[in-house]
């Protein structure tokens, strides 16, 4: 196993709730530490860029539409592997098919507000943290 860092937002309906200090201990109690923190309201046009592997989708333009329609809390999240123990803290992608004790089961509306983004894989955490973050807002 080997330390990682991994991309989390939570979603404008997350932050919108005031859930953010609820999520955050989650992740902490989890292993995971947020090295880097920012409140942020994205641009349509900055969710487009996030969201472009999923343009062709049919949800493409829900989705930025409701990424940018609020707050967001960008995180970088470190520990050992980090980018499987955020998916596994958050839960399926569909709060229906979420398990137990998962942020999404907890706090998701729907497939859509989803209330937390977490990397799938390396690569996608590499290029997610720099879509987001410059090394020196990363303090370790
Ligand atoms: P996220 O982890 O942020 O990555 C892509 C997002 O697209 C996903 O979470 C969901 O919120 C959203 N998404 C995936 N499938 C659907 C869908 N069928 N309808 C609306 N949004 C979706």
């Amino acid at each position: 196993m080997a330390i990682e860092r991994t991309l989390s937002i939570i979603k404008p309906d997350g932050v919108r709730r005031n859930l953010v200090g609820k999520i955050i201990a989650r992740f902490e109690e989890a292993g995971l530490v947020p090295v880097a923190v920012r409140r942020h309201w994205m641009s349509r046009r900055e969710a487009e860029g996030f969201y472009a592997v999923h343009k062709e989708r049919g949800f493409f333009a829900e989705l930025t539409q409701y990424m940018s329609s609020g707050p967001v809390v960008l995180m970088v999240l470190e520990g050992e592997s980090a980018i499987a123990k955020n998916r596994e803290v958050m839960g399926a992608t569909d709060p229906a098919k979420a398990a137990e004790g998962t942020l999404r089961k907890l706090y998701a509306q729907s497939i859509g507000e989803n209330t937390v983004h977490g990397s799938d894989a390396p690569e996608t955490a590499k290029t997610e943290i720099a879509y987001w973050f410059r090394e020196t807002e990363i303090a370790r």
